[in-house]
């Protein structure tokens, strides 16, 4: 007998991922995940780029911002986040006074990786003699201690309106150069990039996603920002991932290449089944760190726990809300 999750996997593509038996075992997980939210009184936010059996457990899904706005409001004792390290750990400066679990700690990010405190304070101090009037910008795929030296955050939903939004004239943009090119082509401001990578996005070229756009010419291209600038340009829409959930479900196109983590493409599927979507993706490795198993074993023991310094959480928290206040 087929289950309603073998059938709802089936409707959307992924059976030969999902068999039957997978299904069955699953939702004996998910029963026992419920259970165990609610013995904890945890809430488990996800990323976008999360498993689909993850979204299916999950309270909300979202892309950065949305996660940060809804890790402020949580009221439940704990929150189980299925995404990166950084992620969590901006639900901990949000709401400090929650526990906040990351089912497996080695979900890093080469972004958040690329960048150190120190040597963002004394990259904007030599910057400072040409501008004084320096801003510190740093995207949210950043540790915590180099928010608590920056002057405001920002994701890739809300990056060039907050940019534009400052009354300085030159920004260090950290940790990307990618993203710090896309804000470059959309303001007038003088944006000077650090040198990091999202390994995921830097790796993807516009020849793989003419070769698929070949199969489909109707299909709309979605890009991520955090692609390089040669993608951006054959793309027809550039958008966080929720942006791109958005736009799906409100264009009149009916065909879409998602060009981004492939997990998106899997939530695509979910979000909006009545469309297609083809992939010109890659895995995240760290995003594909959390599984299912890990996040069971996370709320038996109430670990692996988010903890930062006092002094980092009330510096960091200032650069994420006023991010907040400015994208609101
Ligand atoms: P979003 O904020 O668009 O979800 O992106 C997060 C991320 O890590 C992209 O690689
Ligand atoms: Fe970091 Fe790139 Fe993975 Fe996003 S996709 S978590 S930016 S490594």
């Amino acid at each position: 007998m087929t289950t309603a999750l073998h059938d709802k996997f089936a409707r959307l593509g992924l059976e030969s991922l999902y068999s039957e038996e997978a299904c069955r075992e699953l939702e004996a997980e998910f029963a026992s995940i419920r259970a165990l939210k609610k013995e904890h009184n945890a809430i488990l936010l996800a990323h976008n780029y999360q498993r689909p059996e993850i979204f299916e457990v999950a309270d909300f899904v979202g892309d950065s911002l949305e996660l940060a706005r809804r890790a402020v409001d949580v009221e439940s004792d704990a929150i189980i986040f299925c995404g990166v390290h950084f992620m969590a750990e901006t639900a901990k400066i949000l709401n400090p006074s929650r526990k906040v679990i990351l089912p497996n700690l080695n979900a890093g990010c080469s972004l958040a990786e690329a960048a150190d405190a120190e040597a963002v304070v004394a990259r904007a101090e030599e910057l400072r003699r040409t501008y004084p009037d320096l801003a510190i910008v740093s995207y949210v795929n950043t540790t915590a201690a180099v928010k608590a030296v920056t002057d405001v955050c920002v994701t890739s939903g809300n990056a060039v309106r907050i940019v534009n939004s400052l009354p300085n004239s030159a920004v260090l943009f950290i940790p990307y150069k990618n993203l710090a090119a896309y804000v470059q082509e959309n303001t007038s401001k003088k944006i000077i990039p650090w040198e990091g990578d999202c390994y995921v996005h830097h790796q993807m070229k516009p020849s793989d996603i003419l070769d698929v756009k070949k199969n489909f010419p109707d299909a709309k291209i979605m890009a991520h920002p955090e692609c390089r600038t040669d993608v951006l340009g054959i793309a027809d829409a550039v958008l966080s991932t929720a942006g791109m959930i958005r736009y799906a479900k409100e264009s009149p196109a009916t065909e879409f290449i998602v060009v981004t983590e492939c997990g998106l493409s899997d939530r695509l599927l979910m979000e909006v089944p009545e469309k297609k979507f083809y992939k010109s993706c890659n895995l995240c490795r760290y995003m594909k760190m959390i599984t299912l198993a890990d996040t069971k074993r996370s709320l038996q023991r109430m670990a692996p726990e988010i903890t930062l310094p006092a002094d980092i959480i009330e510096k960091a928290s200032g650069s994420i809300l006023r991010m907040l206040e400015l994208s609101a």
